[in-house]
């Protein structure tokens, strides 16, 4: 999604601006442009496209400026709807979404204002400039009157060396050393060595100014004093290490990443969430595309093997469904990115209504990580393809801790989660294989993924994967419920993939192979039981190494990413890059 970049500093700051913005291109944009402020005279650059088509901006003089990547949402990718914008010697950068855009341009326009894009940020920058007083109190006095989620970094030219930030329901971070004040979206466009990193909270400011540490004030521009956050310095953005794409490289660190993430069981922190999941009765599991994945493979793990009902839901309905949150709920929240605008209002509404928080995220200092009780953190390391690959892994295997510790608490075994790990290894090599399946992919009608029990979510990852990097429609659908409509659908031009990894099912899912392959569909079967390898319908199968089926997404997740990633480069798609797609979506 959109991503801000900006500093203040004795030196030029068109490199550095320029230099932010690529560590933030992996979020997803489709234009970019950056602002400097010579002692006052302001000069913007923006373009369609990559950070790249910037570079003639790299010589503008001054050492105050601010930078954007911006993911198309009111107005189509173009160099006019590109931020900056500027208005009345006012220059905005926004991440967020106003919602009464259209409202207030209204009375902009009856004051004879006129606009030059069409997009819901710039009249940000006509408020601003509309307003009376120092910057700081006209950027406030302008941000009350706008609903929605921001997150602003301001130039003006009546203040020169100075930048004003804010923030609501947006990340934003703000940085300082020896040489001047940074601010940017995440953290690692903002970290350096040495450089002290603050994490500006809801509702709160900062004033970046030349020669001075940034102040930070509250809603009431009363002046808070904030400890700067502790972060690896050192955390580059990640290389390719000799992968041709992000997404095959982390793919590859699956296991590790799942393994790393499988909690310390005796850990202070883990033993405290203990009680806590032995106490509670009702368990409310909350997230977004593949993290709803997860969720729902936790709920399947929970319900066989601890009894009990961790209701998963998809934040963007919860959020707007009144959710019942009875006495004693903990909610789940699971986040690559921890800054999923739905995940972050389903989790304060919870919150609201009395429920305990866990997040489950990748991102240390997120919002989500902030605002819960308890985190039990991902450790998969910076994802930086869009689709979720090795996240997914490592959410599985925090997920199925917690599930097993809820099982122990209710007096049932759970299998142990930890053979899993070395399977994963095998499971990834053997994966390799879906690359002969290709062809019978590229061109494809639709493409169908089916499974029953856990194979279910995993199919449903399997299709959300495919979709996401290949462009081809498909869809995961639970094995027995084909012929209640969707078998119309299939013919030679539907490809099958059919997940096998429970023996107590597997002639059912079976049953549904015969189905389909008598309408003509190539079917691809990925399975963990050597039995199921014998059918003369199947076109191509991986056997995976055998594994607890309730946890067989841990395994399938695997063969199901190689699948879309060979696919998706079979297409001429950049995998790392989908089009449309955001890494982190932080508007609603
Ligand atoms: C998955 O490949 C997608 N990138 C998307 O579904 C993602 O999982 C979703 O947007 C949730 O993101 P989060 O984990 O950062 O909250």
């Amino acid at each position: 999604m959109c991503g801000i970049v900006g500093c203040v500093m004795a030196r030029p700051a068109a490199p550095l601006l320029l230099d932010g913005l690529k560590k933030l291109e992996y979020r997803g944009y489709d234009s970019a442009g950056i602002a400097v402020s010579d002692g006052g005279a302001i000069s913007v650059v923006k373009r369609k496209g990559r950070v790249k088509g910037l570079e003639d901006a790299r010589a503008l003089k001054g050492g105050t400026g601010v930078g954007h990547t911006r993911w198309a949402t009111h107005g189509a990718p173009s160099e006019c709807n590109a931020h900056p914008h500027c208005f009345g010697g006012i220059c905005i950068v926004h991440n967020g979404i106003v919602e009464n855009a259209a409202t207030l341009k209204e009375e902009c326009v009856r004051r004879g204002e006129t606009f030059s894009s069409q997009t819901d940020s710039e009249v940000i920058a006509h408020l601003i400039a509309a307003e009376e007083g120092d910057l700081l109190t006209a950027v406030r006095a302008a941000l009350q009157k706008i609903s929605g989620s921001y997150a602003v970094a301001v130039l003006s030219e009546r203040a020169p060396d100075t930048i004003v930030c804010a923030r609501r329901a947006s990340p934003l971070v703000v940085g300082c050393d020896g040489e001047g004040s940074y601010v940017a979206s995440d953290i690692p466009a903002v970290a350096a060595d040495g450089r002290a990193v603050y994490v500006l909270g809801d509702g709160e400011f900062a004033v970046l100014k030349k020669g001075e540490p940034p102040a930070f004030f509250d809603g009431a521009l009363t002046p808070v004093k904030k400890a700067a956050i502790a972060y690896d310095a050192c955390a580059d953005t990640p290389q390719k290490q000799g992968f041709p794409h992000f997404m095959k490289k982390e793919i590859a660190e699956a296991p590790q990443s799942a393994e790393q993430s499988f909690p310390d069981l005796q850990s202070e922190v883990y033993s405290a969430l203990c009680e806590v999941l032995c106490q509670t009765e009702h368990i409310h599991l909350v997230a977004c595309g593949t993290a709803y994945h997860s969720t729902l493979c936790m709920y399947y793990v929970t319900h066989r093997f601890a009894k009990m009902t961790a209701q998963p839901f998809i934040a963007s309905e919860y959020r707007y469904m009144d959710p019942i949150v009875p006495r004693g709920t903990l909610c789940i929240t699971v986040s690559q990115s921890g800054e999923t605008a739905d995940t972050l209002a389903s989790a304060a509404l919870a919150k609201a209504r009395g429920a305990k928080l866990l997040a489950v995220t990748n991102v240390k200092h997120s919002s989500l990580e902030r605002m819960s009780d308890f985190v039990l953190p991902t450790h998969a390391g910076r994802e930086i393809a869009v689709a979720a690959t090795k996240s997914f892994c490592a959410q599985l295997a925090v997920l199925y801790a917690l599930s097993h510790t809820i099982a122990q608490c209710r007096g049932h075994q759970a299998p142990p989660v930890s053979p899993l790990f070395s399977a994963m290894r095998e499971a990834l090599a053997a994966g390799e294989k879906v690359r002969a399946w290709v062809p019978y992919f590229v061109g494809a009608r639709s493409v169908f993924f089916l499974g029953r029990g856990a194979d279910r979510y995993a199919a449903l990852e399997g299709s959300l994967k495919l979709k996401e990097v290949s462009y081809l429609p498909s869809e995961g659908y639970p094995a027995g419920e084909l012929k209640h409509g969707t078998l119309a659908l299939v013919d030679a031009r539907t490809p099958v993939v059919a997940l096998i990894t429970d023996p107590a099912v597997a002639d059912k899912t079976m049953n549904a192979v015969h189905e389909v392959s008598a309408r003509g569909a190539p079917v691809f079967l990925i399975t963990t039981i050597p039995a199921c390898l014998g059918c003369a319908e199947v076109t191509a199968c991986v056997l995976l190494p055998a594994c607890e089926p309730a946890y067989s997404p841990m395994l399938t997740a695997l063969p199901v990413q190689l699948l879309a990633y060979y696919v998706a480069l079979a297409c001429g798609n950049d995998p790392d890059k989908p089009r449309n797609l955001a890494k982190a979506v932080t508007v609603e």
